[in-house]
């Protein structure tokens, strides 16, 4: 480089530095990255815990009812909305797109500081198409509508019409390319595909084209997967895979017996193999993470009496496969029994996310944010109906308040297996079993309790208990949640004593000592608001 060239460099640097054009490198947009035996959302380059509210179904389709929402929105602590984005409202006429009202969504969630999430109702919300335009409606030739046995059309575009898919597809990939220029600065993290897919008021569609499809061969993809798959598939698959043979090709009903669960596997590969199509097509545009969601069975229940097929835990083994361009199999719970669903949808294959964690105002929703994220390394949390918050006091902004500051604590340790969450189990019927857990971490053992020794509770309080301990040091653990008692012990016989207990994360906290920690014998969270202690311990014989 000769001297005029290297001035005239050192110049542009210099003119670049001052402009503020160096170094600033655009960050990638919002993608999943593991970590150990997590799942992290990266946003803008750093792990983000997702502390979500979903909007109710209507209420991000006006922009001026949208408005005055924020100030609930705000009082809830959530750092992210789940906001629909309603096909017929996006594309009024075919080929004709009209982003107004998402771009005054986008708009109004930059101006308070929030993220979204949206929620593509497109074929399918809750089993149902009336998210279609109404010319994907009127149209019943060329968008054919799914069909009961004794064949009567339904409220519910069939899988099996290409049409249908190619519409849909050219809406989403229209949608994705709106955001991706619209969007450059990533208020959008993720994209729901879909929502709660699910046949009813039958097992399967009994359209002419998914007769067709039932009589064909089940897809290599398929029985290669099972056959790849053999000492992790699901339970009752696997037992009706097995049973016929563990065959590798053949129809339907020869492959997994001729049983209603056999069409429910049939309808959930099919609904599978649409979402992928729509997912690969929108990644295609823009890779933002995407998931479809599920609404859960009843107990007792057998397919058709709820929306079957869609990926729910026992087919998991058949929407993997389908759909591998879907990041995540999420869980909408509104049953009580919270922990025994969400265990079954965090796996080595699906990390755990919630978008639907029953309605946000119930008194042990934050109690379900800790269990989820400390115990199974979820990434995001979110309960439905959001709008509906009264308030800042209630039990989910109380908690999301608490977990907003332990966020850099625990994207930092998640899934190393320093992070554990405590919740009491309740049945499906609501009763809960308080009994005290324990569990060892490093070189110590934990007994959590939901109660203090001289409480006693009414099983409702109980249930609005929980917490999470994260071990930051060898003898060190932070302590947060509501309403827990904490004994410590050790996993090699020596006894354990309380160093020091310090209320907080930052030093302005209370020495926490004398009745605070039962005089040295436990830490003890207070049961009426979420709290975090950090705990130093010593050993001694
Ligand atoms: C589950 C659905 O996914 C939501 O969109 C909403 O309809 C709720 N049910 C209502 O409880």
């Amino acid at each position: 480089m000769d001297g005029s060239t290297r001035r005239v460099r050192v110049a542009c640097l210099v003119a670049a530095a001052l402009l503020g054009w160096t170094s600033v490198q655009a960050a990638a947009p919002p993608h999943l990255r593991k970590q150990g035996s997590a799942t992290q959302l990266i946003v803008d380059d750093q792990p983000f815990l997702l502390l979500g509210g979903e909007l109710h179904n209507s209420s991000a389709s006006s922009l001026a009812y949208l408005d005055k929402l924020w100030p609930t929105l705000k009082a809830a602590e959530v750092n992210t909305v789940l906001a629909p984005v309603e096909w017929d409202q996006i594309e009024p006429m075919e080929g004709r797109f009209d982003f107004t009202v998402l771009d005054g969504v986008l708009k109004q969630a930059r101006a308070h500081d929030t993220r979204l999430v949206l929620l593509w109702f497109g074929a399918w919300k809750n089993s149902m198409s009336t998210y279609a335009p109404a010319w994907v409606k009127q149209d019943t030739q060329r968008f054919p509508r799914a069909q009961t046995r004794a064949g009567v059309p339904q409220d519910i575009l069939t899988p099996f019409a290409p049409a249908t898919l190619a519409a849909d597809s050219a809406a989403y990939r229209a949608l994705l390319a709106h955001l991706k220029q619209a969007d450059t600065q990533h208020t959008v993290l993720m994209i729901q595909v879909e929502n709660e897919i699910g046949m009813l008021p039958e097992v399967r569609d009994y359209s002419a084209a998914a007769n067709a499809a039932w009589h064909a061969p089940v897809p290599a993809a398929l029985t290669m997967y099972l056959a790849a798959h053999q000492d992790t598939l699901q339970p009752a698959l696997k037992a009706a895979w097995q049973t016929r043979g563990a065959r590798t090709s053949g129809t339907w009903t020869e492959v997994f017996g001729d049983t209603i669960d056999t069409e429910e596997i049939f309808q959930a590969w099919h609904y599978a193999q649409f979402v992928e199509a729509l997912t690969a097509a929108g990644k295609a545009v823009y890779p933002l993470p995407m998931y479809v969601n599920v609404a859960l069975n009843r107990p007792g229940k057998r397919p058709g009496e709820y929306p079957s097929a869609g990926p729910l835990p026992h087919l998991f083994d058949v929407w993997k496969p389908g759909a591998p361009s879907v990041d995540v199999l999420a869980i909408d719970t509104y049953f009580p029994n919270f922990i025994h669903w969400a265990k079954q949808f965090k796996r080595p294959d699906n990390p755990l996310f919630i978008p639907e964690a029953n309605h946000a105002e119930r008194p042990d929703a934050g109690a379900d944010a800790f269990y989820a994220i400390g115990e199974h390394d979820a990434f995001g949390f979110s309960p439905f109906a959001i709008d509906d918050i009264k308030g800042g006091n209630s039990s989910l902004p109380q908690a999301y308040r608490v977990l907003k500051q332990l966020a850099p604590l625990i994207n930092r340790y998640q899934g190393s297996g320093k992070v554990r969450g405590f919740k009491a189990p309740l049945s499906y019927d609501g009763d809960v079993d308080a009994a005290p857990q324990q569990v060892r971490m490093g070189g110590y053992t934990l007994q959590v309790s939901f109660n203090a020794p001289w409480e006693k509770l009414t099983p409702a309080e109980v249930q609005t208990r929980g917490g999470l301990v994260i071990q930051s040091g060898d003898d060190e653990f932070l302590v947060a949640g509501k309403g827990l008692t904490i004994v410590f012990g050790s996993a090699d016989g020596a006894m354990v004593g309380i160093e020091q207990a310090t209320e907080g994360l930052d030093d302005k906290g209370r020495w926490l000592n004398g009745d605070e920690t039962h005089q040295g014998r436990h830490i003890g969270l207070p049961g009426d608001a979420y709290t975090i202690q950090r705990v130093k311990l010593y050993r001694y014989r």
